[in-house]
């Protein structure tokens, strides 16, 4: 009898009648574009945890804030919803909207999934970043892998009121049963609620001006998780659009309790990091964030993390790469910016990008060989290579008279 089992990131789980992960899907995990310094999507993580940083110091001025940025995506059916009081009945569980490896397993459907265990560890300020995946229809803005960013902070009594000893953050008498309201939960007082509310929409909003500046319109959306309570969205106005970019809330005392937490309440949110970042940078399809085309990543990389990026658009016609070797003249002076005029003259708007591959410098002859690595591309129409090689040709010649070197 054959035993059916998935290897994932080096561990082996057998199949049930849960499993619907697809070749596809597991092809991303491990790719952890959030940890490719240059991906917008770095980028954005980057300038979250600058301004989590700058925000919240402790007396001797380091960050009380840390960032968790390479938890497994991996994750049980505790961690992804008991942890968080989601009900066994609630439709976020179904097969249809998450990917399962078996029954006890499944690739997270948010990074709130760690909100517990880290917690447990004894953190009260912290950060996680990730990739997270839901099934989904794929459309311009919809994709089964996204990236989120979550955070906590827990405060106590000390901390929260420090000047007045009058004020308590949890109501007097057995709260366990009563659920409370949509303004807040039965244990919490108004007091800490507020302060809370205050502290968290202020900082949610002091990270998105940092990122889209200071004059961009938003608002407070009401909702429900089954986490938080009362619970919030912010939406940006965007291209004509009120777009939902982060969730959050007060989070529920059960979770902090549950945890081993009784003297302290807590705020979280989770944001897309995706969606913050296509209306940061205009780019305008969600897919272009998983392209492996220079065309697409060069235009992030090696770039101040708070730079004005603009998106321009690449063409959708494919790629044609060749490199080109050559030793430098001996006698002459060799000047890289020369090679690149010269390319950009023979072969004009074919050329979408020259790179320095290779500086080789040979250890007897003291001679210098540098290879570079061009890219030829067409923005209406598919270049063939013949066409590609012929131009090719024509710059190694042109190199060779021109400058002086000697093709390889
Ligand atoms: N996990 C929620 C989501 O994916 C976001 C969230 C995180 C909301 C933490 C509240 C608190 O939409």
């Amino acid at each position: 009898k054959v035993v059916q089992s998935i290897s994932l990131l080096n561990q082996n789980f057998p199949r049930d009648d849960y499993t619907n992960v697809t070749e596809k899907i597991i092809s991303h995990l491990g790719q952890n574009l959030h940890l490719q310094e240059g991906h917008p999507i770095n980028i954005v993580t980057q300038r979250v945890l600058n301004y989590f940083y700058a925000s919240f110091k402790n007396s001797r001025g380091n960050p009380q804030f840390s960032m968790y940025n390479n938890l497994c995506p991996i994750v049980t059916t505790a961690q992804n919803f008991d942890s968080l009081l989601i009900p066994t009945n609630h439709v976020s569980r179904s097969k249809s909207d998450c990917y399962y490896i078996n029954q006890q397993h499944l690739l997270r459907a948010h990074m709130t999934s760690h909100q517990s265990e880290l917690m447990k560890s004894g953190l009260d300020n912290f950060l996680m970043v990730g990739d997270v995946y839901r099934r989904d229809e794929i459309d311009r803005t919809h994709y089964p892998v996204f990236h989120q960013i979550d955070g906590v902070r827990l405060r106590s009594k000390n901390q929260l009121f420090p000047n007045d000893n009058d004020l308590d953050i949890f109501e007097l008498g057995d709260y366990t049963e009563n659920i409370g309201s949509q303004d807040k939960q039965a244990c919490h007082t108004l007091e800490a609620v507020k302060l809370m509310e205050f502290e968290l929409k202020s900082t949610l909003l002091g990270v998105a001006k940092s990122i889209f500046g200071e004059d961009f319109k938003y608002r407070w959306v009401d909702t429900y998780f089954p986490f938080t309570q009362p619970s919030w969205e912010l939406e940006v106005f965007y291209e004509g659009m009120w777009m939902e970019v982060l969730g959050c809330g007060i989070m529920k005392q059960a979770i902090l309790t549950n945890a081993g937490i009784t003297n302290k309440v807590g705020w979280a949110f989770g944001l897309g990091v995706e969606r913050i970042s296509m209306c940061l940078y205009k780019i305008p399809d969600i897919r272009l964030f998983w392209s492996k085309d220079s065309g697409f990543l060069n235009q992030f990389k090696n770039q101040e993390v708070n730079a004005k990026i603009t998106y321009r658009p690449i063409s959708q016609y494919p790629q044609c790469i060749n490199d080109i070797s050559f030793w430098l003249p001996n006698d002459k002076e060799y000047c890289e910016n020369d090679f690149y005029d010269l390319v950009r003259t023979i072969g004009g708007d074919r050329i979408e990008q020259v790179t320095l591959k290779d500086d080789f410098l040979h250890p007897k002859t003291g001679r210098r060989s540098h290879c570079y690595r061009i890219i030829y591309r067409h923005m209406e129409r598919t270049l063939k290579q013949e066409e590609v090689n012929l131009i090719h040709k024509k710059i190694e010649k042109e190199a060779a008279k021109q400058l002086f070197v000697n093709i390889r």
